[in-house]
């Protein structure tokens, strides 16, 4: 996805609209761009890669004016170069996009009829192109920018500059987020309240369908059947220090850090004041009344699912299907009564997960999100949320997100078990003491950094890599083969650890790492079989296991990385620090780019 702002502002736009898009980097970074108005004329800035390139540009070729907008890319359409950097322009109409026109090639073959070519490779030029089409048939901005959005299909979140116009942004959201805010005597758009945090904290969340027409001292929102609306001004604070580094290196690595005091702030939300119970927000969810969960995620949200499975269904008896998103709503699947739908999401505006949400309206009897950003469009879109408190994540690579969703999703499954009766009251206190304590266990983990480094290291040295886990265990290893793949580019898949046998063992041989995540449980002893199968096959084995594991299976790994001893039900929280680290260190020890790995964005709000 994209990041996209404006700005009407009593200062110069340019540095403003800089600021704003560094804040908005993390949704995408393959090029950015500026426009402005200054005495009535429209000009750009743009530049090809990280943010860095466009400000060093501006410091060459700077830009006056102080009505602006800015863009910073995720390339969907045509490859990320200096040509189809945003902002894109036509005469007097420059325009920001994110999102997907699916019929921008019907809108070309229209504008090509009427003689107006493009000179790009993407969809969103053909935004600014109709527009201008229309103002050259004499309509005016607000008029051009009406009707173009009314021929637009897909998603798309947009802003409009026009020359001549140095009071006016048109803005329009369709499937892709996109925020109003309101300064004093100035105003703003922005994709979310993170850009404007440190321009105001008064924010106006634009509906699906709404189009906003904003000068410095008026804001017009008209609705999907362009009749003036109201929408609601919200005090949203995002603190400007936790979008900083706080002295690490990465944007991950301190949001690694921040787990054991952020799953301590979860716990402070979910936990009641003795610590022996669980409160859901709002009206909660009674499971005495819920014969099925459907659970469904994209990526490192799909695996908190998967791990999910195991508790509800090993902890409450609830049975549980768990889907990717992107299949679930195109296979349509039968939605029976008592059955609530689940989705998980950090962003809360993933499409893919927002799709599936759709799909079940209507056919779920209730619709629940775990998610990080409240305003969000699946938090909107469903009829309970139950926040994760992670803070924002600004690293491409979830982490602590994954290991908050995972903690709310255990204090669901096992208020679950509690409402079916399956625990007890002091089974419940006894389970929720063990979780009030792990997150001192986490920061034992943390302290241990160097061995990581060290693994890493090797690792680094590999162009492949598996990884292997059972039971909880299974997630985990999926989460730690994307970490991997993800920062570090190399490649890694995961397999259930019974699975090996059935064909991935072929891979093994001496230029092989496997990663074996198997705390000393029940499953243990099926492990070690397994590593001792990868290890008779010359295999590299990189044993993750307690102390008791590696007693019993540490013999001729090349590779140990031992992890404190827990309550079963809490390893996978656990075990993701070493997933998360892991593949960190990898990532610095080949000097890819943690925090911006190529190819990715942040949320994912195309399909
Ligand atoms: C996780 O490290 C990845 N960045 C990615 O798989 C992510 O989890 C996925 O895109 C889902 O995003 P969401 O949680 O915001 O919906």
């Amino acid at each position: 996805m994209c990041g996209i702002v404006g700005v009407l502002g009593d200062h110069e736009a340019a540095p403003i609209l800089v600021e704003a898009l560094k804040r908005l980097e993390y949704r995408g970074y393959d090029s950015a761009g500026i426009a402005t108005i200054n005495n009535g004329d429209l000009s750009r800035r743009r530049a090809v890669g990280k943010l860095v390139n466009l400000s060093d540009l501006l410091v060459h070729e700077p830009l006056a004016g102080k009505a602006g907008i800015g863009h910073t890319r995720w390339a969907t359409h045509g490859a990320p170069s200096v040509a189809n950097a945003h902002p894109h322009r036509a005469g007097r109409v420059a325009v920001v996009h994110n999102g997907i026109i699916e019929n921008y090639r019907d809108l070309r073959a229209e504008l090509t009829a009427h003689g107006v070519g493009h000179e790009t490779d993407t969809d969103s030029e053909t935004v600014a192109l109709m527009a201008q089409h229309y103002i050259s048939n004499g309509d005016n901005p607000r008029v051009a920018a009406t009707k173009t959005i009314a021929k637009l299909n897909g998603a798309y979140a947009l802003c409009f500059l026009f020359e001549g116009e140095d009071d006016l942004l048109i803005a329009a959201r369709k499937g892709s987020p996109l925020a109003i805010g309101h300064g004093e005597g100035e105003m703003y758009v922005g994709s979310d309240a993170i850009a404007l945090a440190p321009l105001t904290h008064r924010i106006t969340y634009l509906e699906e369908g709404d189009c906003a027409f904003v000068t410095r001292d008026t804001l017009e929102i008209t609705g999907v059947d362009g009749l003036l609306v109201n929408r609601e001004v919200k005090t949203v604070e995002i603190g400007d220090t936790r979008v900083d580094k706080a002295g690490h290196k990465h944007f991950m690595a301190k949001e690694i850090a921040e787990q054991p005091v952020v799953i301590s702030e979860v716990l402070g939300h979910y936990l009641t004041g003795d610590g022996a119970g669980i409160n859901l927000p709002g009206e909660g969810l009674d499971f005495s009344k819920i014969d099925r969960l459907i659970m469904i995620g994209c990526g490192t949200a799909y695996y908190a699912c998967l791990t999910a499975k195991y508790w509800f269904e090993q902890l409450a008896g609830v049975p549980v299907e768990v889907d990717i998103a992107s299949e679930f709503r195109y296979r349509e699947p039968p939605i029976g009564a008592r059955t609530t739908a689940l989705i998980v999401s950090q962003s809360g505006e993933t499409a893919d997960s927002l799709a599936a949400l759709r799909y079940c309206e209507g056919k779920a009897e209730k619709i629940v999100s775990i998610i990080n950003v409240p305003e969000s469009s699946i938090a909107r879109e469903s009829d309970l949320v139950l926040p994760i408190h992670a803070g924002v994540e600004i690293g491409v690579a979830s982490t602590k997100a994954f290991t908050c969703q995972l903690t709310v999703l255990l204090l669901t499954a096992l208020k679950a078990a509690r409402d079916r009766g399956v625990i007890s009251a002091e089974n419940l206190a006894d389970r929720l003491s063990s979780l009030r304590g792990l997150p001192a266990i986490l920061n034992q983990v943390l302290t241990r950094d160097a061995e990581y480094e060290t693994a890493a290291r090797l690792l680094a040295e590999s162009d492949n890599a598996l990884y292997l886990g059972r039971g909880l265990m299974y997630p985990l290893a999926l989460e730690g083969a994307l970490k991997l793949k993800e920062i570090s580019y190399i490649h890694a898949e995961a397999y259930a650890s019974g699975e090996l046998k059935h064909g991935p063992i072929a891979l093994i041989d001496k230029h092989m790492p496997v990663v074996v995540m198997a705390p000393r449980d029940q499953l243990f002893d099926k492990t070690v079989s397994n590593m001792q199968e990868v290890m008779a096959r010359g295999g590299k084995v990189m044993l993750i296991s307690d102390p008791a594991g590696a007693k019993d299976a540490g013999d001729g790994v090349w590779q140990h990385l031992t992890m404190p001893a827990v309550d079963p039900v809490l390893t996978p929280i656990l075990y993701a620090l070493p997933a998360q680290l892991l593949a960190y260190h990898t990532a610095i020890a080949k000097g890819t780019d943690a925090d911006q790995p190529r190819n990715l964005a942040k949320s994912v709000t195309v399909e």
